[in-house]
């Protein structure tokens, strides 16, 4: 595979859109290559459908959950993301497989381990090159938060106290994978460490 494979992951509110946007902006100017954007759950045509029951449908049982967000990943990766790849696209993907590790294994109390093999199963082991993990306290969740609070949003702040957790301690894991970062801080400054990751993984001379 000849492109690149990049996903941001963090809490909710912590500022993941906003940076993923500047990154695809950059990107495409400076190296003029192809940027796809996208998201989980909810990338393709099946994981609009799968997104809606996942986010706004009525309870589900953790195991059912963990199910359905590996279905909607395995489907992105074979429908999406790998044809991105073999083009040679810079593929960016707003949460990816470390947010079921932590919200089903972290938040939910699934184990950790079962979750990541489910979701190493569905994407078949693909991996992003860099993480980016926009680290913010659960503190400022209500009032990084706009509209109607979805179904994991309304969780609890134990819920993404642990989440929060999960993440960092996968983080600390694997440091070659993973660009931990403040979110507290100001977007320019957020969008420069990104930058200066990834940079020199892009081809050309940015
Ligand atoms: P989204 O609107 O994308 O939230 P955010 O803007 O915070 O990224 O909704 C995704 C929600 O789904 C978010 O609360 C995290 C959760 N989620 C999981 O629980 N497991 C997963 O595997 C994924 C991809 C998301």
């Amino acid at each position: 595979m000849s492109g690149l494979f990049i996903s941001f992951e963090g809490g909710d509110g912590a500022g993941k859109t906003t940076q993923l946007t500047r990154l695809a902006e950059w990107v495409a100017q400076a190296t003029g290559q192809e940027v796809v954007r996208t998201r989980e759950p909810g990338g393709t045509e099946l994981g609009r459908s799968l997104r809606q029951v996942l986010l706004h449908g009525s309870e589900i049982d953790a195991r059912t959950e963990a199910l359905l967000f590996a279905a909607d990943r395995a489907h992105h990766v074979a429908a999406l993301i790998r044809p991105a790849l073999a083009r040679g696209a810079v593929v960016l993907t707003d949460r990816y497989l470390d947010s079921s590790v932590a919200y089903q294994g972290g938040g939910r109390e699934l184990s950790a381990e079962q979750v990541e093999e489910l979701s190493l199963f569905a994407t078949d082991h693909l991996l992003p090159a860099v993480t980016v993990l926009l680290d913010l306290d659960p503190v400022h969740l209500p009032e990084r938060l706009t509209g109607d609070p979805d179904r994991l949003e309304r969780a609890g702040g134990e819920f993404h106290r642990r989440t929060r957790a999960a993440f960092l301690d996968r983080a600390a894991r694997d440091p070659e994978r993973w660009l931990v970062l403040d979110a507290a801080q100001p977007v320019d400054v957020l969008h420069a460490q990104i930058r200066a990751r990834v940079a020199p993984l892009l081809g050309g001379d940015q």
